[in-house]
């Protein structure tokens, strides 16, 4: 599964993971404020279409009879799960009350769920943390599946911790003993042998991926490719790296129009690219660049170049001036 990811995880990533094999995808977390409202930057994050399924509708707020309002607008657009968000860390969410701060006040989130509950006949699911500063999953999930949630998702780190820290993968398994309903594993997936990895340690029913598959839809493909067959799959060459970048560079402007995609496809093209050489040189190219078509004759180029090294490295040794010059050194 796709995580939520603010800023990342629209309906245009959301179709290229899925066309990798990524099954259930999340929306970024939306203001359950801002659903009731109809505000329109909330409702441009809702936007989805049909091949964009199975489909999670993240929320986020800390008010049940609002939650429970926006759960039922939000059946309007016919997703297949309504996730509620009880992680989020940031200062911005949890000053309101909403996120992990909801971790600590545990009858407040079981309102919140039966309040949900109460109002759609969906799925309702919930996306937690371990706990504030500590570890109260147990205590959290038996009394929400009380509640009548219908799945967790567990990202086993406490808020103080923000990205610090290892993820603590033995609260997903000891989650997942506790509790019937089906359990999401989160956190710290790199690749898919840490996918593969989370299965065997927890026994969780499914794995979600959030910042590895940024740049690297390929994940889904390689984790189920090799839970499924055993195999073990290798790296993604470049010129691929660069095709489906821009592939995706394409959808995004047909999305979004041009202006906006040309921006928010820096920090993809950035994932997309990384490790590959004189990716910081590209970068600063790209940030002079403001139509679509520049940038995709700019990454054109620079897969012609890197295919010219690689070439030319295989017969006559490095290419590095050939580079040089065309990145501007
Ligand atoms: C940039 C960014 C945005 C995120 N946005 C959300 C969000 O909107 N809702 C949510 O539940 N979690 C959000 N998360 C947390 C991820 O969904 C996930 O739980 C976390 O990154 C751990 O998984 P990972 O190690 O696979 O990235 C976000 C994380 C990052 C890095």
């Amino acid at each position: 599964m796709l995580a939520p990811l603010a800023g990342w995880s629209d309906k245009v990533f959301r179709l290229i993971c899925r066309e990798f094999g990524a099954s259930l995808c999340f929306t970024e977390m939306v203001s359950a404020e801002g659903v009731v409202r109809d505000n329109l930057a909330t409702r441009h994050l809702l936007e989805s279409d049909r091949e964009d399924r199975p489909l999670g509708i993240q929320l986020f707020g800390s008010d049940p009879g609002v939650l429970a309002a926006a759960a039922k607008k939000v059946v309007e657009l016919a997703p297949d799960v309504i996730d509620l968000n009880f992680g989020c860390p940031v200062k911005k969410v949890v000053r309101q009350g909403s996120g992990a701060a909801l971790l600590q006040d545990i009858d407040r989130m079981v309102g919140i769920v039966r309040a949900v509950k109460d109002a759609v006949t969906l799925p309702v699911w919930v996306k937690i943390r371990s706990g504030w500063n500590e570890d109260v999953s147990l205590d959290v999930c038996q009394r929400l599946e009380e509640a009548g949630v219908d799945g967790i998702t567990v990202h086993p780190r406490l808020q103080a911790m923000h990205f610090k820290g290892a993820a603590d993968w033995s609260v997903i398994k000891k989650v997942k003993k506790a509790v019937r309903v089906p359990v999401i594993g989160n956190g710290d997936v790199g690749d898919w042998r840490d996918a593969k990895r989370m299965f065997d340690e927890t026994g969780c029913d499914a794995v979600m991926i959030g910042r590895a598959a940024r740049g690297n839809p390929w994940i889904f493909a390689q984790s189920r490719e090799h839970l499924e067959y055993g195999t073990m799959p290798g790296d993604i060459p470049a010129d691929e790296r660069i095709d489906i970048c821009t592939q995706h560079l394409n959808m995004a402007a047909e999305q979004f129009g041009e202006r906006k995609a040309v921006k928010l496809m820096r920090k993809h093209i950035s994932h997309y690219l990384k490790g590959l050489p004189l990716i910081s040189e590209l970068r600063a190219q790209l940030l002079l660049l403001e139509k679509k078509s520049d940038v995709a004759k700019k990454l054109e180029e620079y897969k012609n170049i890197l295919g010219e090294k690689t070439t030319s490295a295989a017969n006559t040794g490095d290419n590095h001036d050939r580079i040089s010059s065309w990145a501007g050194e």
